[in-house]
């Protein structure tokens, strides 16, 4: 079945909705959810979410754009959630330059504070990376973010940024970008990326694919995620969902 490595059902547009859609997710053939973590009150619901559905993981950490609220107590908090059973990685965790804030030193102190995290208690780490390419990649390299291992969130660079990120040995995280006609680059950079790299993911409640394109996005969007990769690689969509959930139980320990 799908395995669904990043979503948001903690975020306030699924209020209305969140146990019906969760519990329909299965009879559309989604398996597995990774709910990530994206501040420390989203940390809090995702563990209870986990919790709460036996199908739905979590991961634990501060995005970029939201590291000014983060103290060592935060880090305290986040460690301390580390040690639940459902939580299978540290993040989303990163740099993200789109907009002026938070100061590109306070987003590479605390993302460097998690990946240490994430060594010290022995988990994979989500990586959030957006018009960051060369400082996400030095400092994976010098702080030896290949330790931990993880996967590159929505990735959106380059087929040579690809290859440094394989040489890490790091997992893809692959959305409904890829459905975008406009989304050249990283079409290129999914044919070149091998099989047994990419991940499924959505970011719910973002990034929708065609042909819903702006509409709140969830996991029941996936399939057009696995046609389109399906279309690039030449092989068939049983292959696609196959392949991905045996990567996504291998990064985060979930193998049967
Ligand atoms: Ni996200």
């Amino acid at each position: 079945m799908i395995f669904e490595s990043h979503a948001h059902y903690d975020d306030e547009a699924f209020d209305s909705d969140r146990e019906e859609l969760l519990f329909s997710l299965a009879e559309h053939g989604i398996g597995t959810v990774v709910n990530i973590g994206a501040s420390i009150a989203g940390s809090e619901a995702t563990v209870k979410l986990a919790e709460k559905y036996p199908f739905v993981y979590g991961a634990v950490g501060v995005h970029p754009s939201e590291v000014a609220e983060l103290t060592e107590e935060g880090m305290a908090r986040l460690r301390s959630l580390c040690g639940h059973e459902k939580v299978v990685a540290v993040g989303e965790m990163g740099l993200d330059y789109h907009y002026p804030e938070p100061d590109v030193s306070l987003q590479k102190k605390w993302f460097e504070m998690q990946l240490d995290l994430a060594r010290e208690v022995g988990l994979p780490v989500i990586i959030h990376s957006r018009e960051a390419a060369k400082d996400t990649l030095d400092m994976m390299r010098a702080l030896h973010a290949e330790e931990t291992g993880g996967v590159v969130h929505c990735f959106s660079y380059t087929k040579e940024m690809a290859r440094e990120y394989l040489n890490m040995d790091y997992y893809f995280g692959i959305g409904g970008v890829i459905t975008f006609k406009n989304a050249k680059k990283l079409k290129e950079a999914v044919q070149y990326i091998p099989m047994d790299r990419i991940l499924l993911e959505t970011d719910s409640p973002y990034l929708s694919p065609e042909p819903h394109r702006g509409e709140r996005n969830s996991s029941l969007n996936l399939p057009y995620v696995v046609s389109a990769i399906s279309e690039l690689k030449g092989i068939s969509c049983e292959e696609v969902t196959e392949q991905t959930e045996r990567n996504a139980r291998k990064l985060f320990g979930l193998e049967g």
